[in-house]
């Protein structure tokens, strides 16, 4: 008999899956990332059961050839004074593979200089910013002889003239502009509006004064820099933004100006960004637009698009909880410490099984950590597949990026390791944390 197509549907039609339950997106991993035989995870060549089979869970695993290509991408888009915004993500191996493949590195503190430092990374390719530099953390970065000294207030220029005299020093600086403008992106992270604690504000003339007082204080000033935010998906934030710079850049006869960092990246299924090349481009057109001459070097220092897909974090499943008709809880045994994104940002992560990673994620569950607070959710309604079981690794994607650098010890919870794969083989560049490490500043 043939079915009335109005009462019965076609035999073979099966309800679409929400894109959502599918696999997960292959662009969503690191670029490396493939099936192996037997249907799970491989991260440059390595197979990642077998590689937690050594190390254990939690843990970062980074894609070195990932994070190696976006370095490139980002050298050859831009040139060789783009910067890594190392705050995304840093460890003495990190900083030392931005530098191989050309990068300078943006530093925010004192100890991210060190770490830069102590990775053998010249000071000239380093990059001093911070918004409250102590007197310290100035002069460490005038000893080191740091290649650009972002200046930030006009306390600032005190205490850098002050200490450049007392070292006979004469940096490089960049004064860093608010330029007013407000992208659309999380509250926390925009940094671009007039209302910031950053930088010196375009419109009431801040700007242009620290300009001319930091020469009459006898600094260099070769540039302008400006951050407006990030996780950053509309271009046309950006050409506002420079095309707000690029007068005051003219009137002050500059040779340098960067744009700051500050491009998104996809966490979830459905999002799509742009890639360090087309931003670039993007940010070329509208430099030349707003009239910067092609003598200027413009650059730029993203720190997320670089290291953000690079990484997947692994859990182990502890605790499976179904709450009938309210909810399915997933505990892994890491949560908030490793990752606080989605506490503090409400930020999206997908979740999958490196034991099978092409599969459907038809079930939903809120993947919960193991800290002592009901806000421990690391994704709200994560898609796995239906056969998720206790013991089994699951993993979120894209945590490269503000996960590692932002982790905490709630709960004197020991921080996971980083572990590099490329070609094969596997190394441990931070170590996991122990209970002595924990206790290791106790008096
Ligand atoms: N340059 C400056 C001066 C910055 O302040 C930042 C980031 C960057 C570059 C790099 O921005 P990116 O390309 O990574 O977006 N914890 C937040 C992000 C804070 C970003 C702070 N500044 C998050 O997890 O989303």
């Amino acid at each position: 008999m043939i079915p009335d197509p109005l009462v019965e549907p076609p035999a073979a039609a099966t309800p679409p899956l929400d894109a959502a339950a599918g696999p997960l997106p292959f662009h969503l991993l690191p670029d490396t990332a493939s099936i192996g035989p037997t249907g799970g995870l491989q991260i440059g060549g390595v197979d990642v059961a077998e590689l937690i089979g050594e190390v254990g869970t939690p843990v970062f695993i980074y894609d070195e050839e990932h994070l190696r290509r976006r370095c490139r991408e980002a050298r050859e888009a831009f040139g060789p004074r783009v910067a890594y915004a190392s705050k995304a993500f840093l460890c003495k191996a990190m900083a030392a593979l931005a530098h191989e493949e050309g990068c300078c590195i943006d530093v925010s503190t004192g100890g991210e200089l060190a770490v830069a430092l102590a990775a053998g990374v010249p000071a000239e390719r380093l990059v001093m910013h911070g918004n409250n530099k102590s007197p310290d953390e100035l002069e460490s970065a005038l000893a080191a002889g740091v290649g650009r000294v972002v200046v930030d207030s006009f306390d600032e220029i005190e205490r850098l003239s002050f200490l450049s005299k007392a070292r006979r020093a004469r940096p490089k600086v960049w004064a860093r502009v608010t330029p007013g403008v407000e992208a659309h992106t999380h509250e926390y992270v925009m940094t671009g509006q007039e209302d910031s604690k950053f930088g010196f504000g375009l419109a009431s003339g801040a700007a242009a004064l620290a300009v001319e007082r930091l020469r009459s204080a006898g600094a260099e000033v070769v540039g302008l820099h400006a951050h407006i935010g990030s996780q950053i998906f509309a271009l046309e934030s950006y050409e506002r933004a420079l095309s707000l710079l690029v007068p005051l850049y003219l009137e002050h006869d500059l040779e340098e100006l960067c744009i700051g960092g500050g491009l998104g990246v996809a966490y979830v299924v459905g999002e799509a960004a742009p890639s360090i090349s087309e931003w670039a481009a993007a940010l070329k057109q509208a430099a030349r637009a707003a009239g910067l001459p092609g003598s200027a070097v413009l650059s730029a220092e993203p720190g997320r698009a670089i290291a953000a897909a690079a990484a997947v974090t692994c859990y182990t499943v502890g605790t499976i909880k179904e709450l009938p008709g309210v909810r399915t809880y997933v505990a892994v045994d890491g949560g908030m410490s490793d990752n606080p994104r989605p506490v503090l940002y409400g930020s999206g992560y997908e979740a999958f099984l490196p034991r099978a990673v092409g599969s459907e994620r038809p079930k939903v569950v809120t993947v919960v950590g193991k800290h002592c607070e009901s806000g421990d959710v690391l994704v709200r309604d994560a898609h796995v597949p239906a056969d998720l079981a206790v013991g089994d690794v699951l993993a979120t994607p894209v945590t490269g990026a503000y996960g590692y650098s932002m982790a905490s010890n709630y709960n004197q919870v020991p921080r996971p390791p980083v572990v590099f794969v490329r070609d094969g083989n596997w190394r441990v560049v931070v170590r996991r944390e122990t209970y002595a490490d924990l206790l290791s500043r106790d008096a």
